[in-house]
């Protein structure tokens, strides 16, 4: 399949797999690369910007396809070592990076400078307008339904991507909900130019996460996440368990008055916790409403080319039957 997606990141399948925080590392990225999609590596999951410039030699020496990098701009008073990141990532040979956060604008000329191609990732049709008008290249629109942060516009993918593509001219992926075959056939004729997909990915057999995590996903139906963090605007999906309903008791609770502090223990040093000792129920962890939509724990070539073959049997049989 041909997109504008595939022929600006010259890959076979429009299938992006999203950063993901101790999970978006070189054995995924380079699993879902091989596959034909495109795998990105989590820059600010690697400690420093040496580890980030190790882990994408690592990937390198297992794929010679094209990856890209997921540099995530926090909300944080002391900023992590961004422009290390971009040192590593520029001197790594990486032609592709996804921003996601906040505007990536003052990091965009050392991108564009060295000839990387820079999707942004956001939530709004107003984000991503500005993120092609600063100069990005393509744009991740992520819906409400997304594992991780949805914004807070709530607007799920059904109007958001018709909307996006009312008003963007470069291409951009549908990001959110995103799990198999129905939904990248959806995605396209709602006017993306592929996917882009977190939770799917994380239940694979490459995902460098424990198998807890895998079954939790497996298991867990659509019903099964919750958003954290509204109050302080900060709003995340996640899997629900008891440190979630915790969490959002003392959110009840507090009311206007809660402060990050409050929630600390549910929200920080969370994650390698739960991803690598399989601590599923440490705290508050992303995870997407597709859950419901995942029942197995494929390889990524085994999930990508399920994908591709039954999206041409959606368009060829199921669609194009519907016209005889
Ligand atoms: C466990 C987890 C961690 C994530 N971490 C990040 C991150 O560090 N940076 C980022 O830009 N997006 C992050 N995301 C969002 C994903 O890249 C992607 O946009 C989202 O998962 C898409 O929704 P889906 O889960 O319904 O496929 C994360 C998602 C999950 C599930």
């Amino acid at each position: 399949m041909q997109t504008r997606i595939t022929e600006l990141f010259g890959i076979q399948h429009p299938i992006i797999q999203g950063g993901m925080h101790y999970v978006g590392l070189a054995d995924l990225a380079a699993a879902v690369s091989n596959a034909g999609g495109l795998g990105i590596i989590t820059a600010l999951t690697l400690k420093t910007p040496e580890d980030l410039a190790a882990e994408i030699k690592r990937c390198r020496e297992m794929t010679d396809k094209p990856f890209g990098v997921n540099l995530t701009f926090l909300p944080t008073v002391t900023a992590p070592d961004y422009p290390g990141y971009i040192k590593s990532i520029i001197e790594g040979g990486v032609k592709i990076v996804e921003t996601a956060g906040r505007n990536p604008e003052p990091f965009l000329p050392y991108l564009k400078d060295a000839g990387i191609k820079v999707i942004h990732k956001c939530t709004s049709v107003r984000h991503a307008r500005k993120a092609e008008k600063i100069g990005c290249d393509a744009a991740s629109v992520d819906g409400f339904e997304c594992g991780g942060h949805p914004g807070e516009d709530d607007i799920p993918n059904m109007i958001l991507l018709p909307r996006a593509a009312e008003e963007l001219q470069i291409p951009f992926v549908a990001s959110g909900g995103q799990a198999d075959a129905r939904s990248l056939v959806a995605s396209l004729a709602l006017g993306a130019d592929g996917i882009n997909m977190g939770t799917r990915f994380i239940a694979t057999r490459e995902a460098p996460v424990h198998v807890k995590v895998k079954q939790a996903i497996v298991t867990a139906s659509e019903l099964d996440t919750r958003l954290v963090m509204r109050p302080l605007r900060n709003t995340e999906r996640v899997l629900n368990n008891a440190a979630v309903e915790r969490l959002l008791a003392k959110e009840k609770d507090l009311g206007e008055n809660l402060q990050f502090e409050d929630i600390f223990e549910d929200v920080v040093g969370v994650y390698p916790r739960v991803m690598e000792e399989g601590e599923v129920d440490a705290g508050a962890w992303s995870c997407g409403m597709v859950a419901g939509l995942i029942h197995d724990i494929p390889t990524c070539r085994e999930l990508l080319d399920r994908i591709m073959a039954e999206a041409e049997e959606i368009v060829r049989v199921r669609l194009e039957g519907m016209l005889d």
